[in-house]
């Protein structure tokens, strides 16, 4: 894959974040989540690929844009095959009531290398380089802890294991506090916190729990760029959700998926800051123009880019 993509999609995720942050504090997920997506819509356009949309919105039928398997991109002759996996605003509801960790992120594979997946849940464990060869889903969350700690030549109390707060977690949560570990509780945004494991000073050892599937296939992307560990169990609400997944070629819903099984090949990862956080800082306006921060991967070479942009919006207004 052309490393120049990786500066062509950051455009990209920059454009979702710019038009999600109008909606900062307004109280409205729907604006803010619609504007991201149209803005990250548009600027698919401009850049000299043929991509189709692998995670996106939803399916065709109740997703207006960035459907799955919807056809994005200049798409002119010669123009090179990419599959996307894109969450234009991670963290709706983070954004309307202004809160922290609030991105818009961007995943780019080779075609047919992210994993099909279903719009269900997902039990996730994720971890930074240092601990990457330290997790297995089948293990106990006691057990990963343990290794976790040996791995990184510390004791469990001091690692800090992100956990969404959710009542689906009440027992996980037993378990990490009589293990002894300390938790950061997340009100919504796992694939920053999946993300945060493998960033030095965010302060976060492992992301344990149950989240949106979709964002497990993104973080798993990002963490194959840095040289972390992710692994992730599908988990079904339904029988129409297994109908789906069946549908889209899940053969076997009790298997646990590596990192490479989720996101293969070669892949770059795009993320703007909507929102404060401890990785990425939001937008910030200021008078005819804004300044949003990003950060940029690839897998094939792991360098982790931070680009800051001042955008002229007299010159260049948001759409
Ligand atoms: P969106 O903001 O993109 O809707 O998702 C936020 C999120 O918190 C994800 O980070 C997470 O994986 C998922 O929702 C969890 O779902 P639920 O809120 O149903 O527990």
């Amino acid at each position: 894959m052309d490393r120049n993509f990786a500066l062509e999609f950051v455009r990209v995720s920059e454009a979702a974040a710019l038009a999600a942050s109008r909606y900062m504090g307004r109280g409205d997920e729907n604006a803010a989540d619609h504007a991201a997506v149209e803005a990250m819509r548009r600027a698919f356009d401009s850049i000299h690929f043929a991509g189709t949309v692998k995670i996106g919105e939803g399916e065709r039928d109740e997703a207006p844009m960035l459907y799955i398997g919807e056809r994005v991109g200049s798409r002119k002759e010669g123009a090179p095959l990419l599959d996307l996996a894109v969450d234009p605003l991670e963290g709706t509801t983070i954004t309307a009531k202004g809160g922290a960790n609030a991105l818009s992120v961007i995943a780019i594979a080779e075609e047919g290398k992210f994993l099909h997946a279903p719009d269900t849940y997902m039990n996730k464990i994720a971890v930074g380089p240092d601990a990457r060869d330290a997790i297995a889903l089948e293990a106990s969350p006691t057990e990963n802890l343990r290794n976790i700690a040996r791995a990184k030549k510390c004791e469990v109390s001091d690692l800090t294991v992100v956990v969404m707060d959710r009542p689906r977690h009440e027992e996980l949560i037993r378990e990490i506090r009589l293990a002894g570990a300390r938790i950061w509780m997340i009100s919504d945004g796992d694939v920053q916190a999946a993300l945060a494991t493998a960033m030095p000073g965010t302060g976060v050892d492992v992301l344990m729990g149950i989240g949106g599937a979709p964002e497990g296939v993104i973080a798993a992307a990002a963490l194959r760029c840095i040289g972390g560990n992710f692994q992730g169990q599908l988990c079904f609400r339904n029988e129409n959700e297994k109908v789906r997944a069946r549908d889209m070629g899940i053969r076997d819903f009790n298997r646990i998926y590596k990192i490479d099984e989720l996101a293969a090949g070669h892949v770059m990862f795009c993320a703007t800051g909507v929102t404060d956080g401890s990785m990425l800082r939001g937008v910030k306006y200021f008078g005819g123009g804004a300044r949003t921060h990003s950060l940029v991967m690839r897998s094939e070479t792991g360098t982790v880019r931070f680009i800051e942009a001042h955008h002229d919006l007299r010159r260049k207004p948001i759409q």
